[in-house]
């Protein structure tokens, strides 16, 4: 391992638990260079009505209009930027059920034909192809695997279908569950995903 990416998508910088189990993993790691990605607080750009037409150009084979191209630029960029990491943490707190809308935001712009995937007549190829990932998942409710109400849970559900669709089949989860309750629920909740975390950068430093 020699390039990581944490990806934040909370906005709750130190007192986000995702977070906190996340530097956890990260400092048991010992990856060679470690970047954050603080969603809150990054401009990404918009995904609007001139890129969304260039995308289907694209798609189609088409030459993109001149008048797309600076959108494509930043687009271009993050995906390249994202692209250039070989280890991607992501701390994802559960909001409605799914993500938040800024990490939505940041895969809408990485998820582009020709620059994530391609398609031709055998299907998909994912171009993020032979990346790990790390979820970490944090939620009021306990809703971890077996638990009743795992079937809410499309936070890590769909995390790890968009991964497969880009091609990123080295996919671990830790889950910090629950963050609501008694004080001596929450830390439990806490202490375990840090055990977890510890395990996981065990496993994975090999
Ligand atoms: C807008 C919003 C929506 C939320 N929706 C859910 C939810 O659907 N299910 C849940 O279990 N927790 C929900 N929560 C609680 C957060 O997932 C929980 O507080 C989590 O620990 C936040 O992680 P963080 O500390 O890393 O930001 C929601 C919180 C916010 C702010």
């Amino acid at each position: 391992m020699t390039r990581l990416l944490h990806i934040s998508a909370s906005p709750r910088g130190d007192r986000s638990r995702s977070d906190k189990v996340a530097r956890r993993l990260i400092a048991g790691l010992g990856a060679a260079e470690v970047e954050t990605l603080d969603l809150a607080a990054a401009t990404l750009p918009a995904f609007d009505g001139a890129a969304i037409e260039g995308r289907y150009d694209l798609i189609e084979g088409r030459a993109v209009d001149p008048a797309v191209i600076a959108a494509w630029e930043g687009i271009r960029a993050t995906v390249a930027h994202f692209l250039s990491f070989d280890t991607h943490v992501f701390s994802v707190p559960m909001w409605n059920f799914g993500v938040p809308w800024r990490l939505k935001q940041y895969i809408d712009v990485l998820t582009q034909p020709g620059l994530a995937f391609t398609v031709s007549a055998e299907g998909v190829t994912g171009l993020a192809a032979g990346r790990r990932a790390v979820l970490v998942c944090s939620g009021a409710l306990d809703i971890r695997p077996g638990q009743p109400g795992a079937e809410l849970d499309f936070q890590t559900a769909y995390m790890r279908a968009w991964l497969g669709f880009i091609g990123v089949t080295d996919v671990h989860e830790l889950q910090v569950r629950p963050t609501y309750g008694s004080p001596e629920e929450v830390e439990a909740a806490m202490e375990r995903a840090y055990a977890e975390a510890d395990a996981l950068a065990g496993l994975l430093r090999g």
